[in-house]
């Protein structure tokens, strides 16, 4: 048990934003600080981190709390453990009662971050303290070109080559089987334990926080039968596909050059931080998925793929150029000479050569396929076709227009090709896209995190829900002066000239509210608390008792979960603005789309694309001024 005053002073230590700040990449907005949720998949900030009430709340997700409920939801660590964190980062001593239920007590997850630990420690003392690691292990990395500071950064290690010496130490000082087989450190067969390591130099891979979460082994003969390199298995520790080998030492290089360089391999990341560049990951182990690039997306927008120019590496290269833009992030390749990789060209040429080679050669990756493709598709037709197909279908998974466009004007100018052609292919492509999501029916709760909460719950509500808001403004507030020159009122009725109302009462209501306006300059509710309609005077009663009964009906009445009144008028005058038109937006899409898979002619799809994808641009719009208001 942590003593209380230690927990007091490591709380009174802790700098919510700095903290978060090594997880997030946050922006000052007022006196707040924002960015892309980390327990979402967001496109715009909707997670806020308040200094002054020492709190974060992210409206993703829902979660919100303390930098320590931060730390437990985020890296999942125990209440103990995230303290820990916290005191090692800020130089606290923990005071505490050690007694062995104490220890007893730790989770499975926090066993296996310790025997980690462990692991690390002894594989390390073995490289540089026993012959064979020094003979062996160490002088393998002065030959790779690797410093010492290099190996010790790194903690870079040796695992002898005895079946069982690790098992055998790490059983003898304490550490269950259990944990020994799950981690992956010790293999478990009908003769006993073993280690899965032997004979191999040991590379750590840490997580974002630079806990030891697996290892990658290196074999040093060269034999044909084993793996060159052996990793650790998936645990309740270890995800390979959200891992990134290197994040730990280069999430601050990836935010401040906002650019982070890909490579395949350990060595890669590991002679370029020794050059200098450390703004570089591996998705070591595993080709690239979809989460290890969002996980970069938390630090920057902009990827380098660095790869072996061999053919897999082409392979590579193209696959996860066309998942970085679909990710909405941007992507550049460089291809190294045949037969090199980034690590063995920064050892042959330097530095300093290294990064002009970079500079020289970085392509977006119109320029990659084009110059792929163009020697053998020079005088081919039919190849030519082909090459321009492959190059707008990349395009058309870019999700942001402006970007497209600019790619599409790009490809035009390369190619020789009139824009015109390009985008009549794109489109098709695009068309093919929406008719096919459109057939999917979305239930509404199976948008799960991929929308911003906003979005779902705006979808999930009843339509009542959104015209009833408004009318509940103009009663409650309307006479409030909302801007200089307008109240509520009539900030509402400018706002909301071009909707029209479908809820029967509100019609009428909001109809004569405008009326009022327009005579007296004033709303006057008791019209309608006291109307012969029996509906609307039981609505105009309902409306203007307190918001905060209201919401609680609110919920079950209308499936839509209404804030606390919001502390300041204009957020809820706004946002209440944004969420009807996006609601009534939202039906507009979905009616295009139907008529899209009625559609007979091409003109006539053509027309409707071009519909669909003007109302998407309006409803991004939409959507970002709701964020923007929503968490002012
Ligand atoms: N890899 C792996 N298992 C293998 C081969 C490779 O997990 N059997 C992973 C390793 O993370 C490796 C990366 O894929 O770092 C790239 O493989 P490769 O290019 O073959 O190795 P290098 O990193 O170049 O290693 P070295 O320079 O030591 O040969
Ligand atoms: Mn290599």
């Amino acid at each position: 048990m942590i003593k209380p005053q230690t927990i007091d002073q490591i709380m009174q230590a802790a700098d919510i934003v700095e903290v978060i700040g090594d997880f997030v990449t946050l922006k000052k907005r007022g006196a707040n600080y924002v960015g892309l949720s980390p327990f979402a998949n967001e496109k715009t900030p909707s997670f806020t981190v308040s200094p002054t009430k020492n709190i974060f709340k992210d409206f993703s997700s829902g979660k919100g709390g303390s930098v320590v409920t931060f730390l437990m939801e985020h890296e999942k660590y125990s209440y103990p453990e995230a303290l820990r964190w916290l005191a090692q980062k800020y130089n606290i001593e923990i005071e505490e009662d050690l007694s062995p239920e104490n220890i007893q007590e730790n989770d499975d997850r926090e066993s296996l971050y310790l025997l980690n630990e462990y692991a690390r420690k002894q594989f390390a003392a073995q490289l540089f303290e026993h012959p064979d690691g020094k003979l062996i292990g160490l002088s393998y990395f002065k030959e790779r070109g690797f410093r010492e500071d290099t190996v010790q950064k790194f903690s870079l290690g040796f695992c002898l080559d005895v079946w069982d010496g690790f098992t055998q130490k790490a059983l003898k000082d304490g550490y269950k089987e259990q944990f020994l087989e799950q981690s992956g450190l010790s293999v478990k067969t009908e003769k006993g334990l073993f280690d899965r390591f032997r004979g191999r130099v040991m590379f750590p891979i840490h997580n974002l926080t630079g806990r030891v979460i697996g290892f990658g082994g290196r074999i040093l003969k060269s034999d044909a039968k084993a793996a060159k390199y052996v990793n650790s298995p998936e645990s309740i520790i270890y995800h390979k596909s959200q891992t990134l080998y290197g994040i730990f030492f280069a999430k601050n290089k990836i935010r401040d050059q906002n650019e982070c360089m890909l490579v395949e391999g350990y060595t890669d990341v590991i002679s370029l931080h020794q050059s200098g560049i450390e703004n570089v990951v591996a998705s070591s182990g595993t080709s690239l998925t979809t989460e290890q690039i969002r996980l970069i997306g938390r630090f920057t927008q902009n990827i380098t793929i660095l790869f072996d120019g061999d053919p897999a590496g082409i392979k590579a290269s193209l696959r996860g150029m066309d998942m970085i833009l679909e990710e909405g992030l941007n992507v550049k390749i460089v291809l190294f000479p045949q037969g090199e990789d980034p690590d063995s060209y920064i050892q042959k040429v330097g530095a300093s050569a290294f990064t002009e080679y970079i500079i020289a050669n970085k392509k977006d990756f119109i320029l990659f396929k084009t110059n792929l493709l163009l020697e053998e598709a020079k005088n081919d037709p039919l190849k030519r076709a082909e090459m321009i197909r492959d190059i707008v279908e990349s395009i058309a998974k870019i999700p942001d227009s402006i970007k497209t466009s600019v790619f599409v004007a790009e490809t035009s100018r390369i190619l020789g090709m009139e824009e015109r052609v390009l985008l009549s292919e794109l489109n098709k492509l695009k068309l093919r896209k929406v008719k096919s999501e459109a057939k999917t029916e979305i239930h509404p709760e199976a948008l799960g995190i991929e929308n911003a909460i906003p979005e779902q719950e705006i979808a999930i509500a009843s339509d009542d829900a959104f015209e009833i808001e408004i009318i509940r403004l103009l009663l409650q507030y309307g006479n409030i002066q909302f801007d200089e020159e307008n109240s509520v009122a009539s900030y509402l009725f400018t706002e909301l000239a071009d909707v029209s109302f479908e809820h029967p009462e509100v019609k009428i209501m909001f109809a004569r509210l405008q009326e009022q306006l327009a005579q007296n300059e004033l709303i006057n509710e008791h019209e309608f608390t006291m109307h012969s309609n029996q509906n609307i005077s039981h609505l105009a009663v309902t409306l203007l008792t307190t918001p905060y009964t209201l919401s609680e009906n609110w919920f079950s009445m209308h499936q839509i979960l209404v804030a606390k009144e919001p502390e300041d008028l204009s957020t809820a005058v706004l946002s209440a603005i944004y969420k009807l038109k996006l609601k009534k937006l939202m039906h507009l899409m979905k009616e295009n789309q139907e008529k899209m898979k009625l559609a007979k002619t091409e003109q006539e799809e053509d027309a409707l694309l071009k519909l669909h994808q003007h109302l998407n641009t309006i409803k991004i719009a939409l959507s970002n001024g709701l964020g923007a208001v929503v968490l002012k």
